[in-house]
């Protein structure tokens, strides 16, 4: 494995699988290891996070290490104008690793090419997130592995294989253009056999509202309820992401005046029509799962989640543990 951890194009087959197994060592023997101590994790968060921040900073302290960093620039000399490369070259000299979040696509190779210390990309942009990735495919892998032990006693006995991935029939819900927890999981995929991708775009953008019939959303003639059962009933994981609004070029802009608070309501209005709620259960097949990365807006609603099938906060948790497993053969 490479020492910084930018995109999921350099992971290896046998990484990915190495990875899993320290990852199920993790929630089996993890609490007796202290692997990161003296080991100090530098967290430089530029973009909100609560899991991955939250579930990185756990992962270490977890394995006896301690954290330093900073949660947006307000409060570091990058408001004064200082570069990022600057700050990631200083910062590297105090810490043994770099967790970095920055609403660039490709900071995180930039902050690479003038640290010290090893860079993990926790999500740059609309570019990529790799620990998001591995996670999501070990929660998939974990939850279509047969082996009953992990389901019924958490101890998983049976390390994953290429089995527990290939021919899986995925269904891409939510915004498919500016996630970049979809843009990795898709390179994940590629590595796997008669693996079969459908999407349901729910992304606009604020142009949709100017459109040529007196302003309705595009995604509202896009919307295609037929088709989206059929995909639902074939699907073995249902994937779904929020809109991404922070991406669109127009930022969040076209909500702030009062001339579009008609947008707004509109684009509130949608989104719930849209949403996967749980009238759409009914179509899923009995074993299939329902995944999120999370946060979460109205795409998805809350009333889903006593469902067995949806998975999103055994995915969250999960994440602590393979962030767990990727610090500990990083740094130990
Ligand atoms: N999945 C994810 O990246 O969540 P956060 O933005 O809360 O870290």
């Amino acid at each position: 494995m490479s020492k910084h951890i930018l995109s999921v194009d350099q992971f290896k087959d046998e990484d990915i699988f190495d990875l899993f197994n320290r990852t199920d060592d993790m929630l089996l023997n993890g609490s007796s290891y202290s692997s990161l101590r003296g080991k100090i994790v530098g967290m430089l968060f530029l973009e909100p996070s609560t899991r991955t921040m939250s579930s990185f900073a756990a992962a270490v302290k977890r394995l006896g290490g301690d954290t330093i960093g900073w949660s947006g620039t307000s409060h570091m000399s990058m408001a004064k104008g200082e570069s990022l490369e600057d700050t990631i070259k200083t910062m590297s000299q105090y810490v043994d690793i770099i967790v970095l979040r920055h609403s660039e696509k490709g900071a995180s190779a930039r902050a690479a090419a003038v640290s010290d210390v090893p860079i993990i990309n926790a999500g740059d942009g609309d570019g990529e997130h790799p620990t998001q990735a591995l996670l999501d495919l070990y929660t998939i892998a974990d939850e279509r592995n047969t082996d009953k032990n992990r389901h019924i006693l958490d101890q998983p006995t049976t390390p994953l294989t290429h089995r527990d991935i290939d021919g899986l029939k995925i269904l891409f819900f939510g915004d498919n253009k500016y996630a970049r927890t979809v843009n990795s999981l898709k390179k994940l995929l590629g590595f796997f056999e008669g693996i079969s991708m459908m999407e349901e775009n729910l992304y606009f953008e604020p142009e949709s509202f100017t459109g040529e019939n007196g302003g309705e959303p595009i995604v509202k003639q896009e919307w295609d309820k037929e088709n989206f059962i059929i995909n639902l009933s074939q699907a073995d994981v249902v994937y779904i992401t929020r809109l991404q609004k922070e991406r669109w070029p127009t930022g969040w802009h076209c909500f702030s005046n009062s001339a579009s608070a008609n947008h707004y309501a509109k684009y509130k209005h949608i989104n719930k029509y849209i949403a996967f709620n749980a009238s759409d259960l009914k179509w899923l097949k009995k074993d299939a799962i329902i995944l999120h990365p999370l946060p979460r807006t109205d795409e998805m609603n809350p009333e889903v989640d006593s469902d067995k099938r949806c998975k999103i906060w055994r995915q969250a948790k999960n994440g602590m543990f393979l962030r767990m497993a990727l610090l500990k053969s990083l740094l130990s």
